[in-house]
């Protein structure tokens, strides 16, 4: 029998994850799990409700937990992380165990310009004096965990088509 994997889209928050992610579940006509979207339904509250009310080791728990779902699910389907999900207790090696992993590398730039106006909906953005230098110190962090994936896309000055075409081909 053959076997599909899923698909996982990782990267930092502004790298368009969200945007690649239904762009390619158009395209392959798989379903979509967007990891944030599912944890907002299932508990009735934005992240940012989550992140203040209960904390984010909380969050986490939810994200690991949702994926593991998620991963083990037979169809296969796009699964779309957010921004920390891979970062977290060998998130990173679970996704590669289940899926084909793909890195929307972003240069700090070109985040700094998405994000820069998006505090309200993202919590850990909230309240830095530099948030350039946050995004840079947080996206250092995190690049091992993000390079783990199976294949890296590079995303600067292309379009979500070329992006989901270069993912898909
Ligand atoms: C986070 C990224 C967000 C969301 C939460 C925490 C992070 O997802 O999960 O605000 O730790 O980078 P996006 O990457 O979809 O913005």
């Amino acid at each position: 029998m053959d076997y599909t994997p899923h698909i996982s889209l990782v990267g930092f928050m502004g790298s368009g994850k969200s945007t690649v992610g239904k762009a390619l579940a158009r395209i392959l006509q798989r379903p979509l799990f967007d990891t944030d979207s599912l944890i907002e339904t299932r508990k009735g509250k934005s992240v940012v409700e989550i992140f203040t009310g209960e904390g984010e080791e909380k969050f986490r728990e939810y994200e690991r937990q949702l994926l593991l779902e998620l991963l083990n699910a037979p169809q296969p389907a796009v699964i779309v992380c957010g921004g920390g999900t891979p970062c977290f207790v060998g998130v990173m090696d679970i996704l590669n165990a289940h899926a084909v992993t793909f890195y929307l590398h972003t240069p700090v730039d070109i985040l700094y310009a998405r994000l820069k106006n998006e505090a309200a909906h993202r919590p850990l953005l909230q309240g830095k004096d530099d948030l350039r230098q946050f995004i840079e110190e947080l996206l250092a962090h995190r690049e091992p965990f993000y390079q783990k994936a199976t294949y890296t896309i590079h995303t600067a000055g292309k379009t979500v088509g070329e992006i989901a075409g270069e993912i898909t081909a």
